[in-house]
């Protein structure tokens, strides 16, 4: 299946469980409701956000994208609302922000599980009333902005941590479309891989494209995606790129050696020279699975502060050196580790 998507972006897929999805973003688009977007990276999440809105009743109206993670929190919400001029240091001119400029269009918020509590609280009043009001004014704006979320991480958990409202999450999942890992969908990664070579090749100007031999065949189905599409679209191109011949298959796979699923996380130690080493520490980390970031690294820092407390035969004022920490931040550490 080939779906024409803007910005010539092509969604291809056919395995079952693509075409679910395809099939439930159709029925979503319709309705002209909050939708959320779940899904690991490089799954395609903004493609399809985009489907959603071009295939929606407010197609011709403006698709606004907004990365939630791009900003700090005070900048995000005068992007989102706009500001009066002299509302805070550096605002001089009054600023329209995204929600006007989205008016009977879509909004897109990318990485939405990043926003602050206070900006939360404002979005939940546009979904509910469809009313803001700028930075710095009291003056009540309308709006009627369709909102798209997208996130990869599970919301009901962040809400559950009290990082994301409840409430705020009840009015946007009223459709809730969790994009596959590649690794879910095997059956793609040969049709993905060749469409992303033929572009290439293309690109390159050859005849046309002679394929991918089977060693490197074997190669693509074995590894595991953690970074899914977007690894794969990376490792196609470099392959296809690095390509001598352009009528013998292409044959040698790279793979990043840094984006092993197993990648080990490294410290920087201090000898007691002066000089410094990496040495690499377990982590719990990056197995291709969906990681609870909180956690992953509340485990990590118990990892280090562990470590260095037996190198330092547990005394607290040499672990603090040890780490370059002061005594009383170690303390702090301990504590919020409950390792007091
Ligand atoms: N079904 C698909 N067909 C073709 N290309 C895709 C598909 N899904 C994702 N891509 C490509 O993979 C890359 C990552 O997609 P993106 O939507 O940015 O992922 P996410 O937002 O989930 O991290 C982009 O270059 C995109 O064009
Ligand atoms: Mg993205």
């Amino acid at each position: 299946m080939r779906l024409k998507a803007p910005q010539d972006q092509t969604i291809i897929g056919e395995s079952p469980a693509f075409l679910e999805i395809i099939d439930q973003c159709s029925r979503a688009a319709k309705h002209d409701r909050p939708v959320l977007v779940i899904g690991e990276r490089g799954t395609g999440k903004e493609l399809i956000a985009a489907r959603l809105h071009f295939l929606s009743p407010r197609w011709e109206r403006n698709f606004i994208q907004v990365n939630c993670a791009a900003l700090p929190e005070n900048l995000l919400e005068s992007e989102l609302f706009g500001h009066e001029a002299g509302s805070f240091t550096g605002a001089n001119v009054r600023r329209i922000g995204r929600f006007e400029e989205a008016h009977n269009g879509t909004l897109f918020l990318d990485e939405i599980a990043t926003t602050s509590l206070s900006a939360q609280e404002k979005l939940l009043r546009v979904t509910e009333y469809g009313t803001f009001q700028r930075i710095g004014s009291n003056k009540t704006q309308q709006t009627d902005v369709r909102i798209i979320g997208a996130t990869n991480i599970d919301l009901p958990t962040a809400a559950d941590r009290g990082d994301f409202r409840h409430d705020l999450l009840d009015r946007l999942a009223l459709d809730v479309i969790t994009l596959p890992p590649l690794r879910h969908r095997r059956d793609d990664i040969l049709l993905l891989a060749f469409q992303f070579g033929q572009r290439v090749a293309q690109e390159r100007e050859w005849m046309s494209f002679p394929g991918f031999s089977d060693d490197m065949v074997d190669a693509l189905m074995q590894h595991n995606w953690p970074g899914n599409i977007r690894e794969l679209k990376n490792v196609i191109e470099r392959a296809v790129y690095h390509s001598e011949d352009e009528y013998a298959p292409v044959d040698t796979i790279e793979i990043d050696p840094f984006q092993s699923p197993f990648r080990p996380q490294s410290i920087i130690r201090k000898e007691k020279n002066g000089k410094s080493e990496v040495s690499r520490v377990q982590t719990p980390l990056l197995d291709g699975t969906p990681v609870d970031y909180g956690q992953a690294t509340a485990t990590f820092e118990r990892t280090i502060l562990e470590d260095a407390l037996e190198s330092s035969k547990y005394n607290q004022r040499d672990t603090a050196k040890f780490l370059s920490l002061t005594y009383h931040q170690l303390r702090h550490q301990l504590k919020k580790h409950n390792m007091l």
